[in-house]
């Protein structure tokens, strides 16, 4: 068993062998994906694709099997999210009170788009549906903190708490 960092690094991938160690576990139950891949969302904070290989192999279950359960479930992402997330919700409720502005605001401020990491790891953006605290409308969430009620002109306040 290799201790090479397999993304291509040169490193080595304490992580991936967690994960193989979970793996190994299991004891070939295919069942045991869904948990399998809450270990990797939880080391990596998403599941890189070439965990996904290692998983496909190890487990004998199909990429496309695995990437069909990663995008049915909303906690497992496949791009790498930045220490601190900003997810805005452009669920009806929020929308209506108008979010698209606030995730408007935050693109502007870190320059990069839905999807996209800052150069320097810090934030990332998402957009999500309904959070459930439609009372609170707008919502815009940062980690696990919540701020409603938001507006474009508290955005920068906000995340400079973060930097
Ligand atoms: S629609 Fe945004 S919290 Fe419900």
């Amino acid at each position: 068993m290799s201790n090479g960092c397999e993304c291509g690094c040169g490193g080595k991938d304490e992580k991936l062998e967690k994960i193989r160690e979970v793996i190994a576990k299991c004891n070939g139950d295919k069942s045991q994906l869904i948990h399998v891949l809450n270990e990797v969302q939880e080391l990596y904070g998403y599941v890189p694709t070439y965990v996904q290989k290692v998983i496909s192999d190890e487990m004998d279950i199909p990429m496309a099997e695995i990437y069909g359960v990663i995008t049915f479930y909303s906690r497992f992402s496949l791009e790498a999210k930045g220490k601190y997330n900003i997810s805005v919700c452009l669920g009806t409720a929020c929308y209506v009170k108008g979010s698209q502005a606030v995730l408007d605001k935050v693109k502007e401020i870190l320059g990069i788009d839905v999807g996209g990491v800052t150069a320097d790891g810090k934030f990332s953006i998402e957009q999500t549906r309904c959070v459930g605290a439609c009372g609170l409308a707008p919502v815009m969430t940062v980690n696990n903190d919540v701020y409603g009620n938001m507006d474009p002109s508290k955005v920068k306040d906000i995340l400079a708490k973060y930097e």
